[in-house]
């Protein structure tokens, strides 16, 4: 699989689960800014790609902002470098020569060359997927699934209507969305419906203390911060829950329902409309006359078995 991330404390340990789980394989990652500028993001990246020792997984830049507008960081939920202000150690690793475009390309067509078409994460905004989906269209139609971290049927979280991954570039989700409809790309949308609910205890952070892991400390230091500052009720991981998911897919409900997103609204601009009307079936009705992406939307999930597992 190949992640798309802006690191971020959720995207950390959404990496560490992603280069460490023994069911999964992590092909590269690529970055894009957004909870915090890019240079931050890459840094935060390579930083913990370093401290796991995945040294052979690619990391491409890619956007510093996205495609109309500018960018609207979240350091205030992230710490002022990203990544919960821990005082890390400067990276070793270096990125890929690449851009991110170039290794989403290049990943995608080596993977599915050797028969096992990839699965694509965006857990950032979508900027570098939707600027991939538009250069290289047949190269994109070649991903085996898109799972993003973004959106969400009933819950919002940057404004009072949208969730801050598709708020950020909302027409990156949308080309996202149309060129999986177009290319019949199977996509699933890992919304805040479900993000809230997998939460490490305080009794989980305090196991992890106690691992003499690099991996294990960090993932204890992250996870501290989000209980520290947010979650009264345990710490959430965040984005590390859609890569959970892929190795428990039990853990969560999706229903494939038609998904738009909200470009112009004054005040909707960046909500994912989940249409769970039960009649919606005949496009020959749809005053919009687009058909909408038809997505696997996350409706609810088992917190506790993602965290374990995630664990
Ligand atoms: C999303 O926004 C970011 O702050 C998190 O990393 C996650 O991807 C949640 O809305
Ligand atoms: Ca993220």
């Amino acid at each position: 699989m190949i992640l798309d991330v802006d690191t971020g404390v959720d995207d950390a340990c959404a990496l560490m689960v992603a280069a460490l789980h023994p069911g999964l394989d992590l092909k590269a990652v690529t970055c894009v800014g957004g909870n915090a500028p890019l240079d931050d993001v890459v840094r935060n990246t390579l930083t913990v790609l370093g401290l796991l020792e995945v040294r052979d997984v690619p990391v491409g830049v890619g956007a510093a902002r996205p495609l109309l507008e500018e960018p609207v960081d979240a350091r205030h939920v992230h710490g002022s470098d990203g990544m919960a202000d821990l005082g890390l150690p400067a990276p070793l690793l270096e990125p890929d020569g690449r851009t991110a475009v170039e290794v989403l390309r290049d990943t995608v067509a080596t993977t599915a060359d050797a028969g096992t078409p990839p699965t694509l994460l965006p857990l950032a905004p979508m900027t570098n997927i939707a600027l991939f989906a538009r250069l290289h269209p047949e190269v994109f139609a070649r991903l085996g699934q898109v799972v993003f971290m973004g959106g969400g049927a009933e819950i919002s979280n940057a404004t009072a209507a949208a969730e801050f991954n598709v708020f950020h570039d909302p027409e990156a989700a949308a080309i996202v969305l149309d060129a999986c409809a177009t290319h019949e790309v199977p996509v699933t949308m890992y919304g805040l419906d479900v993000f809230y609910a997998p939460r490490v205890s305080d009794a989980q952070a305090e196991r992890l203390r106690g691992i003499d892991t690099a991996a294990a400390q960090l993932a204890a230091a992250l996870v501290s911060f989000h209980a520290r500052r947010f979650d009264a009720d345990g710490a959430t991981i965040g984005d590390a829950g859609a890569v959970t998911m892929l190795v428990c897919p039990k853990a969560v409900r999706t229903e494939r329902l038609p998904v738009r997103v909200e470009l112009t609204g004054s005040f909707t601009r960046g909500r994912t409309i989940v249409d769970r009307r039960d009649w919606t079936g005949d496009l020959a009705h749809d005053p919009h006359g687009l058909a909408p992406a038809q997505v696997d939307v996350a409706l609810e999930a088992d917190g506790p078995l993602l965290v374990d597992t995630w664990l």
